[in-house]
C-alpha cells in the first residue's frame, strides 16, 4: 500500500520561522517526512493577501525554503516547493470558491480577526477567501493528513465540508484530509505577554524567539521573560503562564515532562531555569541557522533544489487537476 499522503503550507511572511512555528510546524514537518509520503509548500500566494513588498516576498520565499531544508527536510524523501510555481494551486482555488457560500467563509473566524486588523473595508477580497485556496493547497495532493496549528482547526474544516461537497454533486474526486494538531506545543506564547499567542504580527520584539536570531539575543530574551511572583518552577497556567510557558519550551525541546522539570527546579527559583531554557533554544536553533545562511549562500542551488519540488508537486496536482476539470465540465483544451 502506498505511504499516506501528508501535506502542509507555511507562510513567507517574515525573515525567520519563530519558535511557535518551530514547535508547531517546522518540527512536526520533519518527523512526519518519516514513513508518509509528504509534500511541503512556501505558501506566497497567501502572503500576497495582506499588504506586502514584492522584494521582501521573494526575500523570505527563499529564507522560508531554506529554513525548512535546513531543520531537516530531506529533499529526496519529502517533496518542498513553492506555492506560485504549481499553478493548479489557483486554479482549483477557483472552483472551490464557486462551492463555497459567503455565510460560509464569512464564518473564518481568522479572516474576522484579520480583516479587522487592517480595517473592514480595506481588506482584500483575497484575504476572504484566503482558507479556500488552503482548502485548494491541500486537496490538490489527496492530502490524507496535515499538521497544522490549533487555530487552522476551522480552515481543515471548511476543506473537508468543500471535499465532501464537490464529492457528493460531482463524483468521488477528493480524499478528506484530517488535521494532526500536536497538543503539548499548542500553548507557546509570548515571552513578554504570556497570555498572548507567540506570533508575528502581535508580539514585541522582546517576546519572540526568532530561529535565525543569533545566541546572545536569544539568550537575552529568555533572561528577561516576564516570569511570576513567587521563586518556585512550577505549571500552573492560572497563576503563573510565564514560567509555565518557559517549562512548556524547554519540555518541547528536550523531550523532558514538565513534572521531572519541576522536580530538577526544585527549590533553584527562577535564574538557573531561565539560564538552562536560554541554552537549549540557542542549542536547537544555532546549527539550524548555520545551515540556512549556507543555504542562502547559493541561491542557484536553492532554487534548483525548490524546481526539483515543483516538478514533483505540478505531477501529482496536475493529474488531480485533470479529474476536477472534467468532472465539473470544462471541455478538454486538446
Ligand atoms: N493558513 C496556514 C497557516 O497560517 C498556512 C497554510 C496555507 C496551510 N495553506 C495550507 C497549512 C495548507 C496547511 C495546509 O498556518
Amino acid at each position: 500500500m502506498a505511504s499516506p499522503r501528508v501535506f502542509s503550507g507555511i507562510q513567507p511572511t517574515a525573515d525567520s520561522f519563530h519558535l511557535g512555528n518551530y514547535l508547531g510546524a517546522v518540527r512536526q514537518y520533519v518527523a512526519m517526512q518519516e514513513g508518509n509520503d509528504a509534500f511541503y509548500c512556501v505558501v506566497d500566494l497567501h502572503a500576497i493577501t495582506v499588504d506586502y513588498r514584492p522584494e521582501a516576498l521573494r526575500r523570505r520565499s527563499r529564507i522560508a525554503a531554506a529554513q525548512l531544508f535546513a531543520a531537516g527536510l530531506d529533499p529526496e524523501r519529502s517533496t518542498v516547493f513553492v506555492q506560485s510555481h504549481v499553478r493548479e494551486h489557483s486554479e482549483l482555488a477557483w472552483v472551490l470558491i464557486c462551492l463555497t457560500g459567503m455565510g460560509e467563509a464569512a464564518r473564518m473566524t481568522q479572516f474576522k480577526d484579520k480583516s479587522a486588523r487592517y480595517g473592514e473595508a480595506s481588506a482584500s477580497v483575497g484575504l476572504f477567501t484566503y482558507p479556500i485556496l488552503q482548502a485548494a493547497d491541500i486537496l490538490l495532493y489527496q492530502a490524507d493528513a496535515v499538521p497544522v496549528g490549533a487555530d487552522q482547526k476551522q480552515h481543515l474544516e471548511l476543506t473537508r465540508d468543500l471535499a465532501q461537497r464537490f464529492n457528493h454533486r460531482f463524483g468521488e474526486t477528493f480524499t478528506l484530509p484530517r488535521p494532526h494538531i500536536v497538543k503539548e506545543v499548542e500553548k507557546i506564547t509570548d515571552l513578554q505577554d504570556p497570555t498572548a499567542k507567540m506570533s508575528k504580527s502581535s508580539s514585541s520584539p522582546g517576546g519572540i524567539l526568532d530561529v535565525l536570531e543569533q545566541p546572545g539575543p536569544l539568550r537575552k530574551k529568555v533572561m528577561r521573560a516576564v516570569t511570576d511572583t513567587g521563586t518556585e518552577v512550577l505549571a500552573d497556567d492560572e497563576n503563573k503562564p510565564g514560567v509555565t510557558n518557559l517549562l512548556r519550551i524547554q519540555s518541547a525541546l528536550t523531550g523532558t515532562p514538565i513534572p521531572e522539570l519541576e522536580a530538577r527546579y526544585a527549590g533553584q527559583g527562577y535564574g538557573a531555569f531561565k539560564k538552562d531554557v536560554a541554552e537549549v533554544v540557542v542549542e536547537t536553533f544555532t546549527p539550524i541557522r548555520e545551515r540556512t545562511e549556507k543555504l542562502l549562500a547559493d541561491e542557484t542551488e536553492l532554487d534548483r533544489m525548490l524546481a526539483v519540488g515543483a516538478a514533483r508537486a505540478r505531477a501529482v496536482a496536475a493529474e488531480t487537476m485533470a479529474t476536477v476539470r472534467d468532472r465539473v465540465g470544462f471541455l478538454p483544451a486538446s
